[in-house]
Parts: C-alpha cells; sequence; structure tokens
C-alpha cells in the first residue's frame, strides 16, 4: 500500500477503505509516512468529507493507536461526559458531583484550555492541592469510592489524533465535522465508559459556531459511539454568550460552588440540570423528566455539593476553598467595563470575550505557557439586557496590569448594542440520541 495512493484516492472523491484507513493512521503515528502527506491527505478530506464507514474507521484506527483504558473493575455502568468547548463552560464541575450524588460511576477525562475556550484541568487545579495526573489504579479507586474522578487526558490516548491535530492547526484543517467528530470521539472510546453524554455546543463561542453543522456534528459522533457499542446522547447547547457570569479559571470554579451550594440559577444551572440528568438516563431505567427531578434535589438538598466536596479531597485539593470562595486567590488588577451605548446589549461575540480572557492571563496560546489562575472576567450584563451608558457590563482581573487595555478594547469590540430587544435562541436546542 502507498500512501501516495491514498492521497490521491482521496482527492479524487472516492471512499478509502478500512485497510488504507488503519494504514496511514498507523504510519503517521509511528512516523513513517511524513507530515507533508498526512497533511495533503487532511486537506483531501477536508475538501471532500467522509462517508460514515470511513468516519467511523478512522476513529477506531485513531483510539487503536494508543492505549485503551480497562475499567472492568468497575462492576456498575459508567458514564463520560464530554463538551466541545466554550466560553465559561464550566458544566464539568457542576455535573459530574450532581451525577455522582445520584449513584453514576464518571470517569471524566478532560484537556487543558487553548486558544479562545477554557479547560477543565486549568479550573480544577486552581483548587490549591488538587491533582488531575492520577494513575489509573487510584483513579478506579477513587470512583469506585466516590463515584467520579475528573482527570487530564495522558498522551498514551489516542495519540494519532495529537498528531493529526498539530497538522491541522497549522494547515487549516482544523473546522472539517469527520476530522472533529473522529478526533473528539478517538479519545472518548480510548477512555472506555459504556456511556457517553456529548455537549455540542453552537453560536459565537462555539468550536462550530453554526447550529446546522452543530447538529449534523452530534448527529455523526452519536452515530459513531453507537457503532462502537456506546450507550449515547448529545445535547446541543447554546453558546452565542458565555455560559453563567464568569469566565477564567478560579472565577469559574466559584460560580460552580454557588450553583452547587443552590446560591445561582439562571442559564448555567439549566443546563447542568439537562445534562446531569441525561448521564444518570443513560446509566439508568429512570426517566429523562425522573432524573431532571433528582438532579435539581441533589443540588437543593446539598448532596451535589458534599459530593463534589469528596471528589476534591479525592484528588488532592483542599476543601476549606470550597467552603469558603474568599479563601481564592484574588488578581491584584481589576478595571470595569462600562457600556457605551444606552439599549439592549443585542449580540456578545463570544469568542471575542474568550480571547479577551485569554488575554489577561487566563488562556494559553501555546501548549507550555503559564497561566494566571486569578485572571479573568465577570460578567454584569449578558445578551438581552437592557443597560444605560456607563452601567458596568463587566470586570476584568488579571495579575498583569500591562494587559488589562488590550483585553478591555478586545471586550468592547464584542458588545453590540440595539434599540430592539434580541430575539435569543434557546438555551438547549436539541437532543439526539
Ligand atoms: N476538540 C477535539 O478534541 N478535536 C477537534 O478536532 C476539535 C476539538
Amino acid at each position: 500500500m502507498r500512501m501516495y495512493d491514498i492521497i490521491a484516492k482521496k482527492r479524487d472523491g472516492l471512499e478509502l477503505t478500512g485497510e488504507e484507513i488503519t494504514f496511514f493512521t498507523q504510519g503517521c503515528t509511528n512516523g513513517t509516512i511524513p507530515d507533508y502527506q498526512t497533511a495533503a491527505l487532511l486537506m483531501a478530506i477536508y475538501l471532500n468529507g467522509m462517508s460514515d464507514n470511513e468516519v467511523l474507521a478512522l476513529t477506531l484506527a485513531m483510539r487503536d493507536s494508543g492505549e485503551t483504558a480497562n475499567l472492568t473493575d468497575i462492576k456498575e455502568k459508567t458514564v463520560d461526559k464530554h463538551s466541545t468547548g466554550g466560553v465559561g463552560d464550566k458544566t464539568t464541575m457542576v455535573v459530574v458531583p450532581i451525577a455522582a450524588a445520584l449513584g453514576c460511576k464518571v470517569v471524566k477525562m478532560s484537556g487543558r484550555g487553548l486558544g479562545h475556550t477554557g479547560g477543565t484541568v486549568d479550573k480544577l487545579e486552581s483548587i490549591p492541592g488538587v491533582c488531575t495526573e492520577i494513575n489509573k489504579d487510584r483513579m478506579i479507586e477513587i470512583v469506585n469510592s466516590v463515584g467520579a474522578c475528573m482527570v487530564g487526558h495522558n498522551e498514551n490516548i489516542a495519540p494519532a489524533d495529537q498528531k493529526f491535530y498539530k497538522l491541522r492547526d497549522v494547515t487549516a484543517t482544523v473546522d472539517s465535522l469527520p476530522l472533529i467528530a473522529s478526533s473528539i470521539m478517538s479519545k472518548k472510546l480510548a477512555c472506555a465508559s459504556d456511556c457517553i453524554l456529548l455537549d455540542v455546543k453552537f453560536g459565537s463561542g462555539a468550536l462550530v459556531t453554526d447550529i446546522g453543522e452543530a447538529m449534523a456534528l452530534a448527529n455523526d459522533m452519536v452515530k459513531i459511539g453507537k457503532s462502537a457499542g456506546k450507550k449515547m446522547a448529545a445535547v446541543l447547547t447554546n453558546m452565542d454568550m458565555p455560559l453563567g457570569y464568569a469566565v477564567g479559571n478560579s472565577l469559574e470554579v466559584i460560580e460552580a460552588i454557588k450553583v452547587l451550594k443552590g446560591e445561582q440559577k439562571g442559564d448555567l444551572y439549566e443546563i447542568c440540570i439537562e445534562l446531569a440528568a441525561h448521564m444518570a438516563h443513560l446509566t439508568s431505567r429512570l426517566p429523562l423528566t425522573e432524573c431532571r427531578k433528582l438532579s435539581a434535589e441533589a443540588i437543593d438538598n446539598g448532596t451535589a455539593f458534599e459530593k463534589f466536596k469528596e471528589i476534591v479531597a479525592a484528588q488532592g485539593g483542599d476543601t476549606a476553598y470550597l467552603d469558603d470562595v474568599e479563601l481564592f486567590e484574588k488578581a491584584e488588577y481589576c478595571t470595569e467595563v462600562k457600556a457605551e451605548h444606552t439599549g439592549y446589549i443585542s449580540h456578545m461575540n463570544t469568542q471575542l470575550i474568550g480571547k479577551a480572557s485569554m488575554s489577561l492571563g487566563a488562556g494559553r496560546g501555546l501548549i507550555d505557557e503559564n497561566i494566571d489562575h486569578a485572571a479573568g472576567i465577570t460578567l454584569e450584563k449578558k445578551t438581552g439586557d437592557f443597560v444605560n451608558e456607563g452601567d458596568v457590563i463587566a470586570t476584568l482581573y488579571t495579575n498583569d496590569d500591562s494587559k488589562i487595555c488590550d483585553a478591555a478594547v478586545i471586550f468592547d469590540s464584542a458588545i453590540e448594542y440595539s434599540q430592539i430587544m434580541p430575539e435569543l435562541p434557546p438555551l438547549i436546542y436539541d437532543v439526539i440520541k
């Protein structure tokens, strides 16, 4: 088999066989196929797409390029949750404890933030002592005893994806639905939970902004998961404005705690209840309506917050910070952003808000940059709110005051005003099973 022929076949719009897909995935991972040929094939896939059979074969080949977790020592059904990422998306820290409080066994593998979106691992590490690099035996022990463990992806999980992703990043081939679906699902399948819940976001802060494309991506991923024998569901949720009111690592942990303590309702709470309910529904025979009710009760009766404390303690974190959020390190500098006009906030370019937060130090431009855990943004107003000129819309936080001016300019450019109240897209658009 020759890589040249595989590239030519895909370039001409023909369907690749499973053998051809396995050949190039293995060759790319072990270095026998040079990057320039892999990059050419990725572009051919980007331009011509892939059939369902091809995407499944690619996903399985990527999964098999590294280790697959062995969860057989967890006797009950396991469930994982994945978000396609967004701005202010701290749902994992709320949803995982709720699901565990309802009796689910949650094996949650997460990534770090890159680009304008944050990552759960960075957020959790704002809590002093929390360790997300946990060996497999200890992870299973924690899941068996506490109900959930939140760990970082290690490099042995789907190494082909790491190779492809680096090349996609520099060859303008990231935003291809088959490549995104196979990238996400190869890692989820390697993590090996029985059930997988996907939170597929749409809107200006999402990986896929268009709702139709987000729906297609959700459908593709659900199909892949089912073909691989998993119980699947995907919830399409709105990322056309930041989720909740906090963006940035420790600020988001504090907001997640508020929701878990029942002190904050609104969009974040609603999406978390829906996601937790689907996780419970996937792993049990309970109807979804009952799972929604139980999820809300887990917040009201304090069991979800207690579960979060147990998970954090099991992972070495100092739970005093969860009881008293005033203990979190505060940023040295903060500045208020004020409304430039009177009227409704008609749109928030959420990607730009993520970029503003990143430029304050909350995110990293390169994979090994340090982040400022206290940096970020708290919002006073969101899309649909009426403001008078000069009202505070947001506060920016950083430990490096040289970053504030640029971030404020980016933030201002993200806000649009109108004299007419805007129509808001639904928070939860659809569920695909
Ligand atoms: N997240 C992933 O893991 N892969 C992609 O291709 C895009 C987002």
